[in-house]
């Protein structure tokens, strides 16, 4: 494996005084797909905000796509171009703005290179039903189809990396496999690197390939998909699984 696109190197990062992150590297590769797993309030979201500088950090160092971003302000990683993407948590679409005016405010970022059309109908590929529904306001869709939007607005400037915080959090088994499915298409069909923090650890796991396992703001376990689902004391512990 060559360089990877994305690399941060023994991380404490946190809120004024509460140190959360207490010494994390870790590594996304072109073209990979690499799941977070670990308990609540094991710092996933703060780690994965401190790579964009969203959250303040103490020491160690960020490169995103070769560059160095260590310190920078989320503006400054936008208006330096790194083509990165991030959905947070209980992602926010605009509920009072359309679809379409949600998607706008996902296209600022881009250089006018391509138009603001060409790239909405590339992705009602992936998100059909944001095209039926596009003149209407977000506030009207389902929990899923915000997401969606939610991950179509980050995708709209070419992203190469994409930070995803749970986006299958509060959707119904079924919504949340096909947002899964979703995902593994980006990685997969337009080789999209992705930083995925997932609360269904075991199924994202089995898609991903590899993972990191967070517990008090350090990683306690990592491996390729495949290693971590295999031992025994992480299926128990993380993964619910008894046998
Ligand atoms: N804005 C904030 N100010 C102060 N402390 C915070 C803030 N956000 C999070 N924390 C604290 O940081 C710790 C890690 O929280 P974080 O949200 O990163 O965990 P998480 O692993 O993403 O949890 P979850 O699985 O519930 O999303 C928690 O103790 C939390 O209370
Ligand atoms: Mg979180």
């Amino acid at each position: 494996m060559g360089e990877p696109i994305l690399r941060a190197t023994n991380i404490y990062s946190g809120y004024g005084k509460l140190q959360v992150i207490n010494g994390i590297s870790l590594e996304l590769h072109q073209g990979e797909l690499v799941t977070i797993i670990g308990p609540n309030g094991s710092g996933k979201s703060t780690f994965i905000k401190t790579l964009i500088g969203l959250v303040e950090l103490f020491s160690g160092k960020v490169e995103i796509n070769g560059r160095d971003v260590t310190g920078k302000k989320p503006h400054e990683i936008i208006k330096e171009g790194i083509p990165i993407g991030y959905v947070p948590q209980l992602s926010n679409v605009f509920p009072s703005l359309t679809i379409e005016e949600n998607l706008k405010m996902g296209y600022y970022t881009k250089k006018w290179d391509q138009s603001f059309h060409e790239r909405t109908e590339e992705l009602f590929q992936l998100f059909p039903v944001l095209k039926e529904r596009y003149k209407q306001r977000a506030s009207l869709l389902s929990g899923g189809e915000r997401q969606q939007l939610a991950l179509a607005r980050a995708l709209m400037p070419t992203p190469k990396i994409l930070l995803l915080d749970e986006p299958t959090a509060a959707l119904a088994p079924k919504l949340a496999e096909e947002m899964l499915q979703l995902i593994l298409k980006l990685k997969r069909e337009l080789n999209i690197s992705i930083l995925l923090v997932e609360q269904r650890a075991k199924r994202s796991l089995e898609l991903s390939d590899r993972g990191y396992v967070f517990v008090t703001g350090r990683i306690a376990a990592e491996g390729t998909a495949d290693e971590l689902l295999a031992e025994d004391k992480i299926r128990r512990l993380y993964l619910g699984q008894r046998d």
